[in-house]
């Protein structure tokens, strides 16, 4: 996509490591102003032909001091364009520009509280009483660069913002992007609107039409397949590749007999019939339960499930001839983790269960979500007016229940698990938790317990239910479930599930444990 002519106010964020990069983007981004990361070893014609309104430097673990510290041209800082250092990112600038880093006593972690100096342009608009901002630094800056002035200070830093208003570089060694600088956003919406003048005109309302345009000089009169799966991502792709070239448009999916209840019913109702999307729905369960039988090992199951979807995948798509395109929903953060300095990451998930397939099928990739984040791409979803249940729904995991069922996969497990997480579903969502958290689900265990039911010794299977909070996945913590409603999940699901005649609630937080228990 051209983003010269998509985003006229755009912004560039040089990463230098920081953990905190993404969610300046972010911030950015939800005051409606376009940006991308990009690692700090952009050469600088590039960041001259890229045309930024404004450049924010991140912050990163390095000290200027090391021998291997990431550096950034000293031009950078005269070629007219506003830019605004965090944290490292404003050592750098001081350190290139002649001003002085002292290099770290110790760390300065936490809440710190700035008394601000000079409340016009960055502090606009923020009371200067007490302004609460978060620290973490090492290095600090003793001797500011020519031209510059001291715009705040700390107990601990006596440069704790400074500027050089004329050549409009400003540099902040707090953390304006985290929620623990309240006043943060006021000070980054200062820089974007009052420095670098740009305009609040990133909106996923803007981003539709574009996104239309764009996909459709690309795809011309070409046929585009999309392996729907009833998630977020492939949903909000299905629909705005359908917006832009709509019979040229051929959606896949695949019911691989793992699903939870009533999943391959509702993505044809919405896609097939209230959508007219061209949708072949494939069962494909008795081929995928017979290539499960006997298996036990967890990451077995996710091979095998993974090879047998792209199996049927092709064998579907074969059919259709002439088809040039394979759109996926690959996002923002993904592209990213690519990109970064740092280098790809090092953890490869086999959570990717269509990964090589357009290679394998000689197809070119259409990725119209590629500059988003998550939570631009619900906000898409409510553009193109898919139901908010697919916009909220909780992730969920490729190899679906097989991975909730420890042990084999059979017939019978699964209908016991079905008919038990759609329990666990159904109440949370009458209580209004689902919403709430960011994963709901059932487990069912290979534990057989002792049970009375009436006058009867029972002998049935343990069922677990797990409820996690998260912002990302990487971590999460079990919900503190209100225990009224973990009652009568118990409840329901022993006396509405046969097989099942004890419940117990998964009370482990990630790390150490998973999400998943498999
Ligand atoms: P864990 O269990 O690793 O899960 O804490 C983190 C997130 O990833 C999801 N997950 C998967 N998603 N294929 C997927 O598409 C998989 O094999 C898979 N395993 C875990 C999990 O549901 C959670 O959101």
């Amino acid at each position: 996509m051209d983003w010269h002519a998509l985003h006229p106010d755009r912004v560039l964020i040089l990463d230098f490591g920081s953990q905190y990069t993404q969610l300046i983007a972010r911030r950015v981004r939800e005051s409606h102003v376009y940006c991308e990361i990009h690692p700090c070893t952009m050469a600088l014609e590039a960041v001259l032909s890229y045309r930024p309104k404004g450049i924010i430097l991140s912050g990163g673990p390095s000290s200027v001091h090391d021998a291997e510290a990431p550096m950034a041209p000293r031009d950078l800082f005269s070629m007219g364009i506003p830019v605004l250092g965090i944290c490292y990112g404003m050592q750098l600038m001081a350190h290139l520009l002649g001003g002085e880093v002292e290099r770290a006593q110790h760390r300065e972690y936490g809440p710190a509280l700035v008394d601000v100096e000079e409340p016009a342009v960055l502090f606009q608009d923020i009371d200067p009483k007490e302004v609460r901002v978060w620290m973490s630094h090492g290095d600090r800056i003793v001797a500011l660069p020519p031209g510059f002035r001291i715009l705040a200070r700390s107990a601990n830093s006596p440069v704790a913002a400074m500027g050089d208003l004329s050549r409009k570089l400003f540099g902040v060694q707090f953390h304006p992007e985290v929620a623990h600088t309240p006043c943060g956003r006021t000070l980054l919406d200062n820089f974007l609107f009052h420095v670098c003048g740009c305009k609040p005109t990133w909106t996923m309302k803007s981003f539709v039409d574009s996104a239309i345009a764009a996909v459709r000089q690309k795809v011309g009169s070409d046929r585009v397949l999309c392996a729907l799966s009833g998630g977020v991502d492939s949903s909000v792709v299905a629909v705005l590749l359908h917006k832009a070239v709509g019979d040229q448009l051929q959606c896949i999916f695949v019911n691989n007999g793992l699903l939870r209840k009533g999943e391959a019913e509702t993505v044809e109702r919405v896609f097939r019939d209230h959508f007219e999307i061209n949708l072949v729905s494939v069962n494909a369960t008795d081929l995928f339960l017979s290539r499960l039988k006997g298996v036990t090992d967890p990451e077995q199951k996710r091979k095998i499930i993974g090879n047998l979807f792209i199996e049927v995948f092709e064998k579907e798509a074969a059919k259709l001839r002439g088809t040039r395109y394979l759109a996926q929903g690959t996002l923002y953060p993904d592209v990213i983790e690519s990109v970064s300095f740092k280098g790809p990451s090092a953890t490869i998930k086999t959570h990717h269960n269509v990964g090589g397939l357009p290679e394998r099928m000689k197809l070119e990739l259409i990725e119209p979500l590629r500059e988003l984040f998550k939570d631009e791409v619900r906000q898409l979803g409510r553009e193109l007016g898919l139901p908010e249940r697919i916009i909220m729904r909780h992730p969920f995991p490729g190899p679906g229940l097989a991975i909730r069922i420890i042990g084999e996969v059979t017939p019978e497990s699964l209908r016991i698990l079905r008919h038990a997480d759609a329990i666990v579903l159904e109440e949370l969502e009458a209580e209004n938790w689902y919403d709430r958290v960011w994963q709901a689900f059932a487990v069912l265990l290979p534990v057989r317990s002792v049970g009375v039911m009436g006058d009867e010794r029972t002998y049935e299977q343990v069922l677990a239910i797990r409820a996690v909070e998260s912002v990302d996945a990487m971590t999460a913590d079990w919900a503190r479930l209100p225990y009224d409603l973990l009652g009568r999940l118990s409840n329901r699901i022993i006396n509405e599930v046969p097989g099942v005649n004890r419940v117990v609630y998964d009370i482990s937080s990630k790390p150490p444990s998973t999400i998943e228990w498999e």
